[in-house]
This record gives structure tokens, C-alpha cells and sequence, in this order.
């Protein structure tokens, strides 16, 4: 089956959704985030830290052209992937792509406890978080709407959203 690949920003639920999306439809579930992490044997923040972010989305970008050349996977992407055209370009070519929009009050309440996202600062007040989040979304904005196949997840629960996703990929699958 083709691959299912999940776009969206920080907390919009790619991953949450994604395990259970995987289990129902019968397919793997990958985090792209976590391969590149057990690659480098370092977590996002450290390889941000030491290598710096052009270093990671040249990593990111090389594991798009991998997983996109495969089949029966889930792919829970990275919220940066929108940010270099021929990945959307290469998941196109092979998968179902769904965006998960997320506004920014719920993005900044679902990722707030969370210290593993170097973009939205490891330091700082909440204050300062919460800003981060609007600024970041604010700039990607467009380039997750132009994505066709998109839900807004902001009021879903978890298990909604998965629901939905899977309804969006069945009815893609059989087109
Ligand atoms: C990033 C999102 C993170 C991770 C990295 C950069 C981004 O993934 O890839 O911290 O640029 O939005 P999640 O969307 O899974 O948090």
C-alpha cells in the first residue's frame, strides 16, 4: 500500500495520531525524528547544538528521498519538512500526503512541557514559548495550507483525528 505520510507543525499530533493510524491499516509506523536520532546515536536538540539546523535538514532531506521511494509505511514527518519544496515534491510522487493543522494557542499548549524541541527554545519564560510557536507557524502558514488533503486538528482528540486520517487515506487509496 502506499505510504501515508503525516505533515504538520510542533504538536499537531503526527505522532499520536500516527501510531494508531499504522495499527489499524495494517503498517509500519515511522517517526522520522526518531530514525535520525538512532542514527546519530544523539537526540534532535544535541545534533541542533553541535551540528546546527542546516546540518539537520540536510539529514531530514536525504531520509525523505529513502522513505520515499518505499511503500507501506506510516511517516510521522518533522514540522520543518514543509520548509524545502522537493520533500512535498518527492512524498507527492509516492504517498497520501495529510497535513494536521494545529492553531497556535492549542500548538503551544500540546508542546509546552515538552524539552525535546530545540526551535521553541529550551530556555525562556512560557511568555517566550508561546511566542516562538506564533512567529514559527505564522512563517509556515502557507506552506501548510497549500497542502490539498488537510485536516484542522485543534478541537480533535487523538483518537479523532486518527479516525479521520484514516477515513482521508481509505477513500485516497481507492481513487
Ligand atoms: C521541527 C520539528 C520537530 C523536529 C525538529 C524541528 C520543526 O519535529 O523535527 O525539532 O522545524 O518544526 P516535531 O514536529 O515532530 O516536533
Amino acid at each position: 500500500m502506499k505510504n501515508l505520510v503525516l505533515v504538520g507543525f510542533m504538536g499537531s499530533g503526527k505522532t499520536a495520531a500516527g501510531k494508531p493510524v499504522a495499527q489499524r491499516l495494517g503498517m509500519k509506523f515511522v517517526d522520522m525524528d526518531e530514525v535520525i536520532e538512532e542514527r546519530h546515536g544523539q537526540t534532535i536538540s544535541r545534533i541542533f547544538e553541535m551540528m546546527g539546523e542546516a546540518f539537520f535538514r540536510q539529514q531530514e532531506r536525504a531520509l525523505v528521498r529513502e522513505l520515499a521511494s518505499g511503500e507501506d509505511r506510516v511517516i510521522a514527518t518533522g514540522g520543518g519538512i514543509v520548509l524545502d519544496p522537493n520533500n512535498l515534491r518527492d512524498f507527492g510522487r509516492t504517498s497520501v500526503v495529510i497535513c494536521c493543522w494545529v492553531d497556535a494557542d492549542v500548538a503551544y499548549e500540546r508542546t509546552k512541557d515538552a524539552k525535546h524541541r530545540p526551535l521553541l527554545g529550551l530556555l525562556g519564560t512560557d511568555a517566550d514559548r508561546r511566542k516562538r510557536v506564533e512567529t514559527l507557524l505564522h512563517e509556515r502558514e502557507l506552506l501548510y495550507k497549500a497542502i490539498p488533503l488537510r485536516i484542522d486538528t485543534s478541537a480533535m482528540t487523538v483518537g479523532q483525528q486518527a479516525d479521520e486520517i484514516v477515513r482521508i487515506y481509505k477513500q485516497q487509496a481507492a481513487l
